[in-house]
């Protein structure tokens, strides 16, 4: 049976840099408070001139340099984000034409903070089937066009972040499970009673009115996001330490045999009460919050990509993945890298 390996990866964030000084000119809020809750001092903002697409473009060439392929290989696009360049069509059809590509099918996961997850799986079963052979997978995202920045929305607008990470995956076959780079496993799932703990309302065709956005929508603010800051907070840490486990046990593999973990970055106290609560070395975990905030998507591809940049990601090494996102959803991957 075939499996699939990650050959390469890339990523992107914007040049500007916003940091909570910035945010505390445009809301009540301040450096201290944003650090002490959720460990944040600063993230990236694009121009006016920027989409989401555009970022993926950028962290998709690096992939594809940094996987050695011409792109004429890529038989399949998966693009995960919540914040696309257009309503519709997806952003992978957005994307497409930019890269050079055509009439590989284009497919858009929609599994917000938990969607770079639920791609690698999507991509894993394709290549398991024999369906597609190389597929590029990208998350990305542009919040900053999307947030509430007054004092309204600032419990959400000083969390998020715009970025992309992109991974190559391709077609393997695995000889010796104790060497050879492959994803072990994906476990994916989620519990839709919770939607609107963390959502966007509008445009919607489930508000009730004749049209998916009117006046009277925006100026409830119904197009900004909405959270519910504690039970999603609470939720991640559980979920995430559940999936996590499982993806352990169902490869028999120790915590301790984890040379990395690379977890979504939602706020840095959700990973240090995972790392507290199963006994994760510090050091083990790479967090990227701190810099970037939360991108979504993009968070655990711009994880790896750093990681690999800044030498904590080797060839060989077994890594561990979890993510927790609206929805709720909520998904762990074990690989080789
Ligand atoms: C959002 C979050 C950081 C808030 O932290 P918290 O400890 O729960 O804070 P609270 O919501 O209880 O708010 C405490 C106070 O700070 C205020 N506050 C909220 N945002 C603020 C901000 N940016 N700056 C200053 N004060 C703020 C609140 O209004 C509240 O004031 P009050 O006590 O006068 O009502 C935290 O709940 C969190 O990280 N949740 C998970 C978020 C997440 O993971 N989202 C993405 C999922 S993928």
């Amino acid at each position: 049976m075939y499996s699939s390996e990650i050959i390469g990866c890339g990523m992107y964030v914007p040049e500007n840099i916003v940091t909570n000084h910035d945010l505390s000119k445009m809301m009540e809020t301040t450096h201290d408070w944003i650090v002490q809750r959720s460990g944040i001092e600063e993230r990236r903002w694009v121009s006016n001139d920027t989409s989401t697409s555009d970022l993926a473009l950028k962290a998709c060439e690096e992939a594809i340099k940094s996987a050695g392929i011409d792109k004429k290989e890529i038989d399949c696009l998966l693009f995960a984000t919540i914040s696309p360049d257009h309503d519709f069509p997806g952003n992978a059809c957005f994307l497409q034409p930019k890269l050079g590509l055509t009439e590989i099918p284009a497919i858009d996961i929609r599994q917000q903070c938990s969607g770079f997850i639920y791609g690698m799986s999507v991509a894993d079963a394709f290549i398991k089937s024999g369906q597609y052979k190389t597929i590029l997978l990208v998350g990305a995202e542009v919040h900053s066009k999307g947030l509430d920045k007054s004092t309204k929305g600032r419990d959400v607008a000083v969390l998020f972040g715009d970025g992309a990470g992109a991974v190559v995956i391709r077609r393997t076959e695995v000889t010796d499970k104790a060497k050879n780079s492959h994803i072990f496993s994906t476990h994916l799932f989620s519990e839709g009673q919770h939607a609107k703990d963390l959502w966007c309302a509008a445009p919607g065709s489930g508000l009730g009115t004749a049209e998916r956005l009117n006046h009277l929508h925006l100026e409830e603010g119904l197009q900004y996001p909405s959270m519910n800051g504690k039970k999603v907070f609470a939720n991640a840490v559980r979920r995430m330490c559940e999936c996590l486990m499982l993806a352990l046990e169902t490869n028999k593999v120790k915590l301790e045999d984890i040379d990395l973990f690379l977890f979504h970055q939602a706020n840095l106290r959700i990973n240090q009460m995972l790392a507290q609560e199963l006994k994760i070395p510090e050091e083990k975990i790479f967090n990227t919050i701190m810099k970037y905030g939360n991108t979504t998507a993009a968070t655990i591809p711009i994880g790896m990509s750093d990681a690999v940049k800044a030498g904590k990601l080797k060839k060989g090494m077994l890594v561990a993945s979890a993510a927790f996102g609206s929805g709720f959803t909520w998904a762990s991957s074990v690989y080789r890298w």
